[in-house]
């Protein structure tokens, strides 16, 4: 193992996090100063804030007009909730997983809806399943960009438009890094606290007429708590859609995600966004490259995600270990880098494989991973040492 010099450049921020993400750049707490805080949110200021960030979400992820968006309660799950215990139970439902978040939407259905007209489409971690076995006469229920694998479909074109079912799409780590087709998309959902940065615990949820076609035609045979209601007597509420959220939201994050928007703008939009990300990925797939000791969990490199990178560790000496001190040498590793306040919680999420996990969504500056990147060398040989000793 050959030595390598401890590196005297270090990140500007070292918020490396799968959420919640890195804050945009130049994002203070100032920015909040005009936050409509101790005001309703019904009130007419209020509400124009809401329907501010509702249309500057149209503007930045190009979302047809007759799509409806709404800010809904509890962050990407209570989006993605709402969706599977409004709409599911209509016709039979294929489920597709390759990581941690896409199981657990499977295991809701299956245990806690009760569904058993199921057909789970599995890949282990590192892969897709095959997009060609979906049965499209059927819901189907998918994650753009898996989180916790870094596998992300490479594209929409494996959904026909002439499909008969629904399709669910948790996009909550691909919106605003990725261009999502809208025209094959029925619901949509993400959080705020992933690509812009936002605060947490706030989720969108983007419908296509068909999905709303399916709340106003489907009566779930479960009863729905409020906070998942989307309709009133057969009828979409529009209101939801319209800036008069089911429950409060909070004025502060509403103020943070409007800046992230408009910070957004300012830099060009979502292609700017994209551009952000995949020069993010890029930057990490040329030292990935370079490297013997680190790979790509995500095997083909069409999926592999530029927000959520995903590595394994392939150094001789860790790949001597068993699984448990694997786990243990990528925490040191992981710990290494917080001690030096180079990066912080930038280890493999809980279930995936061990490794790191770095975020490269649109808010990473891409000369922190250029400057992060020397250190993960030289945490790898440290922490090598302890084990070859
Ligand atoms: C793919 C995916 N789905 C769902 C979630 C849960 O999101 P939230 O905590 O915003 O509800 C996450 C969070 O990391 C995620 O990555």
């Amino acid at each position: 193992m050959s030595n390598v010099k401890k590196p005297k450049n270090r990140p500007s921020n070292a918020n490396f996090s799968s959420g919640p993400c890195a804050k945009r750049p130049g994002w203070t707490p100032d920015i909040l100063s005009n936050a409509l805080v101790g005001r309703s949110h019904r009130s007419n200021p209020g509400k124009r804030r809401i329907q501010e960030v509702i249309d500057k979400t149209r503007l930045v992820l190009e979302i047809p007009e007759n799509y409806r968006i709404g800010i809904v309660a509890g962050s990407d799950t209570g989006a993605v909730e709402t969706a599977l215990w409004s709409m599911l139970g209509a016709r039979g439902v294929d489920m597709l997983q390759w990581e941690s978040f896409g199981k657990g939407w499977v295991g809701d259905v299956i245990d806690q809806l009760n569904l058993k007209d199921i057909k789970e489409l599995k890949a282990e971690y590192g892969k897709l399943p095959n997009l060609k076995d979906v049965d499209f006469a059927r819901d189907v229920v998918f994650t753009w960009n898996g989180t916790t694998s870094g596998v992300r479909v490479p594209n929409a074109d494996w959904i026909p438009d002439d499909r008969e079912g629904l399709t669910i799409c948790d996009a909550t780590s691909a919106a605003f890094a990725m261009r999502l087709t809208w025209s094959k998309l029925d619901v949509t959902t993400y959080s705020w606290q992933k690509v812009m940065g936002g605060e947490a615990q706030h989720g969108i949820l983007v419908l296509s007429p068909r999905a709303v076609e399916r709340l106003e035609s489907y009566t779930p045979a479960w009863p729905l708590p409020k906070i998942f209601r989307l309709t009133s007597g057969k009828k979409l509420n529009e209101t939801i859609f319209k800036a008069a959220t089911i429950n409060t939201p909070s004025m502060l994050c509403i103020e943070d995600a409007l800046d992230g928007l408009n910070w957004a703008i300012s830099i060009g939009g979502l292609k700017a966004l994209i551009k952000r990300s995949e020069e993010n990925l890029a930057e990490l797939t040329r030292w990935i490259e370079n490297s013997k000791d680190i790979e790509f969990l995500a095997e083909d490199p069409e999926t592999r995600s530029c927000t959520s990178v995903c590595l394994k560790i392939t150094a001789d000496w860790f790949l001597k270990l068993n699984n448990k001190k694997r786990i243990d040498a990528s925490k040191r590793i992981v710990e290494l880098l917080d001690e030096e306040k180079v990066a912080y919680d930038i280890g493999s999420y809980r279930d995936a494989p061990p490794g790191l996990r770095i975020w490269s969504g649109a808010t990473i500056e891409n000369s922190n991973l250029k400057a992060l990147t020397p250190w993960i060398d030289w945490a790898l040989v440290e922490v090598s040492l302890e084990y070859e000793a």
